[in-house]
């Protein structure tokens, strides 16, 4: 054997982890980091008739934890439980732990971040957020001189792929859908993507990045991309911009964090308007560095199979050294702002009259396309004043904000 063999498991051998384990596979890294990786286990509760994978299948989670030789393992098996559970035995045991699991990080990261610190070992997520896009790393190494003052992005291949069907071939929503998950882009269950809490967690885990305090995503206002229809796709293309479902957070005066995760008008000028398919592009404002933008597969097996692996090689390359620089506290004054006060522009769709409409919010502009109903813009308004307009008006359908990241 060779002497820097590093042994990995990888748990969950679904999209991202037979990924892992065809890329470790068909790759051999001892050229680049002086050690070899091989796949000890695979652990799935699931029989797979391939030989080839045979002898590594278990379904036994001890064979891990207590095998001497296993000192990294990659979770990729997705969901809550028991993933927290065996990732906190793991990291006890001083085994380093890399994930794509971004509701497990969201949730439980700050907690599975300290076990790892105590016990000499490394939690790392890059895949988490953005598929193969690196963000993370960077966010932890190269923009550390800077205060972070916004972060805007795409954040969820699925949604783009099918608002960009929508857009560029009219396509209807399922058929869009259907396609997305046949490719592999989509979650398990894809109401996490359509609803937008996917991409709610991934915001949650970059605020917690750039400002090393824990963000809840349940504090994260959310919704998703079910109710945009191709008439939206029409007003949208009459204002020369598109639709994206945007996860954004932006600090205020007061040091608070705006933050959403909603479908928004993107101006055609704006470089999230040209984010297309499965693609990513992640956004972050340094007060030295101004913007920084990440672009690249958000989803998809190999692409964020890659990421897993590149968290092994940099786990393999820290075994005795190990030490985080990621550091989450936990404080009982929530960074998230009143998205009540934020100022936005909105574009309105509703079966009113032009009458009332002016009646209620002033001055505004319309936009005419469809004659059963109407669509106006409003500017520069707070949300808090919208919402208590929107009362006061007649078959509301929706209303959609203007992504403006001056
Ligand atoms: N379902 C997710 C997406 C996978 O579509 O972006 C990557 O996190």
């Amino acid at each position: 054997m060779n002497e820097k063999m590093i042994k990995t498991a990888i748990m969950g051998f679904g999209t991202v982890g037979s990924g892992v384990y065809e890329i470790i596979r068909d790759k051999s890294f001892a050229g680049e980091t002086g050690d070899e990786i091989e796949v000890k286990y695979i652990l799935d509760i699931r029989d797979f008739d391939d030989d080839e994978i045979k002898p590594m299948l278990t379904k036994n989670f001890e064979d891990i934890l207590n095998d001497d030789e296993v000192n990294i393992a990659a979770e990729v098996m997705g969901g809550l439980h028991p993933a927290y559970e065996f990732t906190k035995q793991l990291l006890e045991k001083g085994k380093s732990v890399v994930t794509s699991n971004k509701e497990l990080v969201a949730t439980y990261g700050r907690e599975l971040l300290e076990t790892a610190q105590k016990n000499n070992a490394l939690y790392m997520f890059e895949a988490s957020v953005g598929g193969g896009i690196p963000v993370i790393r960077p966010m932890t190494v190269c923009t550390k001189a800077n205060n972070i003052t916004a972060i805007a992005g795409i954040l969820n291949g699925t949604t783009n792929y099918i608002l960009n069907e929508m857009f560029k071939k009219g396509k209807d929503f399922n058929d869009a859908l259907a396609d997305a998950q046949a490719k592999g882009y989509a979650e398990k269950n894809p109401a996490a993507d359509i609803e937008g809490h996917d991409a709610c967690r991934k915001l949650a885990i970059l605020s917690s990045m750039a400002w090393g305090k824990v963000v809840n995503y349940n504090d994260i206002p959310t919704s998703g991309i079910t109710d945009i229809s191709l008439r939206d796709v029409a007003y949208v293309e009459k204002l020369s911009s598109v639709i994206k479902l945007i996860g954004y957070a932006m600090m205020n005066d007061e040091g608070k964090v705006y933050a959403s995760v909603s479908p928004m008008i993107v101006p055609g000028e704006n470089i999230l308007s040209d984010v297309n398919g499965v693609f990513n592009a992640v956004m972050i404002r340094g007060n030295y560095l101004g913007d920084l933008v990440f672009y690249g597969k958000g989803a998809g097996k190999l692409p964020t199979a890659s990421a897993v692996v590149a968290d092994i090689l940099d786990c393999s390359r820290h075994i005795g050294a190990k030490k985080h620089n990621i550091i989450w506290e936990e404080t009982d004054e929530k960074i998230i702002a009143d998205a009540n006060e934020q100022t936005m522009t909105f574009l309105v769709r509703c079966r009113d009259n032009a009458q009332n409409i002016e009646k209620v919010f002033g001055d505004i502009e319309f936009v005419p396309v469809y004659d059963d109903e109407t669509a106006f813009l409003v500017k520069d308004i707070k949300r808090g004043r919208l919402n208590a307009g929107l009362e006061k008006i007649n078959g509301v359908i929706h209303a959609l904000g203007v992504l403006d990241i001056r």
